[in-house]
């Protein structure tokens, strides 16, 4: 029997990963505040999603999910503009290789919590609370920082809103006209082979262009060569937040969680009888859940239950982290299990969480080639089971950091302090993430070709 859901329903069950506010008069406060607030995102753009999502389940679009491991309350206009384009470029050289859409969603505008593995943190003799992502307490080692403060929900839900402005400003009011494919190429990506390559491919879109432009199309009529559809995605993971954002669609009676048009799941909160299963299962935005190489077929079946009972195309997304080692084991077995069930599923691989490892210096690091490593065998385990391989997920940056190994600037231990900038995950700079796209376009053009031959 389906027990009833609502959006208080999920208080229930336990929920891991939940931070312990001090005050909890000032809490109800912010949540009633919160609750006060305008959506940030429309039901109708969570159902354009799911559409969209559809497609890529049946390999019939491609799936860029990307951003910030965790975004910072700071972040400037330019940090996110450069953000943005990366990951248009990266779209660009995704749907020239694949001949496809690319559903292009971002880690942003939301993206503010993050999981720990532990509670605490131990520096010399000090031991605080751990670091939650800015939604909940600051980044700085002491007592005042890592308080977990409930005003840091509003501010979350403000920033938010300032970034989606931004972002939808970006996207709609001309940045994103493909006339202006050269100039996402910003300088530091731009001076790099993969910048020149990007450059190259440019080149053929401005005369494919020029020869529509011929023939007597007017592009500067045409709105899906000036404006894109971009949409934001975070980590379900606070839920006192995601249920003062829940709304009640007033077209439909269904619940939208308007904090972001996809939520996912991570990995550390994926339990079947979990709080975030419960929270999220009651809301009709596309959903994502994090797979990692512990997750038995038993687990991955039951999360498409729980989360989409009607097997909906485009509702669920099951982003797998296997590490670059484990997917070739680990992956092809969870494959044939839900393809056996008929659920049908958007399979992305997200080839960043499996391969983080501790550098000699102490820094959380990523090598490039391993990320590379699990991306190729995501597709190999598909082309195996036969399944559709519909999409990569991304922790990436336009700025020019050095937090990941290798890469085309083949980057080392001794690189990683120079520009260690990140509040939680290492994350790929703007040329790693090119070359990214590069290295999967080069994949989908060598499968589109042997299935034509
Ligand atoms: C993340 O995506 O930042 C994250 C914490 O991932 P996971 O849940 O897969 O560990
Ligand atoms: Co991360």
């Amino acid at each position: 029997m389906i027990k009833t859901w609502n959006p208080q329903s999920w208080r229930n069950r336990t929920a891991l990963q939940q931070p312990t506010w001090l005050d909890s008069g000032a809490l109800e406060q912010t949540l009633k505040m919160l609750g006060d607030q305008p959506p940030l995102v429309f039901a109708g753009e969570a159902r354009d999603l799911t559409e969209k999502l559809a497609a890529a389940a049946r390999g019939e679009a491609f799936l860029l999910q990307a951003g910030d491991c965790a975004e910072s309350f700071e972040s400037s206009a330019d940090s996110i503009r450069d953000r943005l384009k990366v990951i248009l470029q990266m779209a660009v050289v995704l749907t020239y290789a694949g001949g496809m859409p690319v559903v292009k969603v971002g880690r942003i505008a939301g993206q503010f919590a993050k999981p720990r593995s532990s509670d605490t943190e131990t520096q010399g003799e000090i031991e605080l609370p751990s670091f939650r992502g800015h939604i909940v307490n600051d980044v700085g080692f002491s007592e005042s920082e890592r308080r977990a403060e409930p005003n840091r929900l509003l501010m979350a839900y403000n920033r938010a809103a300032a970034t989606l402005n931004l972002v939808r400003a970006f996207t709609r009011g001309g940045f994103a006209d493909l006339t202006r494919v050269h100039q996402w190429n910003q300088e530091y990506v731009a001076d790099s082979p993969q910048g020149a390559k990007y450059e190259a491919l440019a080149g053929e879109i401005d005369r494919s262009l020029q020869f529509m432009q011929a023939c007597g199309i007017d592009l500067s009529r045409e709105s899906s060569l000036n404006e894109v559809e971009f949409y934001t995605s975070h980590e379900a993971l606070i839920l006192d937040y995601e249920e003062a954002l829940t709304r009640q669609d007033s077209l439909t009676g269904d619940w939208y969680d308007c904090s972001a048009h996809m939520l996912w799941i991570g990995e550390r909160t994926r339990q079947l009888d979990g709080a975030h299963i419960e929270f999220l299962r009651g809301v009709k935005n596309p959903l994502g859940c994090k797979i990692g190489p512990t997750a038995t077929v038993e687990d991955v079946v039951g999360i498409c239950e729980a989360l989409n009972p009607d097997k909906v195309e485009g509702r669920v997304t099951l982003i797998t982290r296997m590490g670059a080692d484990k997917i070739r084991d680990n992956l092809p077995p969870l494959l044939e299990a839900v393809k056996a069930t008929g659920h049908p599923v958007v399979w992305v691989s997200d080839p960043m969480h499996g391969n983080t490892y501790t550098a000699a210096d102490g820094h959380k690091t990523r090598h490039f080639d391993s990320i590379v490593d699990e991306l190729a065998g995501f597709f190999e385990s598909h082309e195996k089971a036969g399944t559709i391989a519909g999409g990569i997920h991304l922790e990436l940056t336009g700025d020019a950091v050095t937090e990941c190994l290798g890469g085309g600037d083949d980057l080392v231990d001794d690189d990683l302090a120079r520009a260690y900038e990140t509040m939680c995950d290492p994350r790929l700079n703007g040329r790693q993430g090119l070359d990214v796209a590069f290295r999967v376009a080069e994949i989908i053009s060598q499968r589109s070709n042997s299935a034509a031959s």
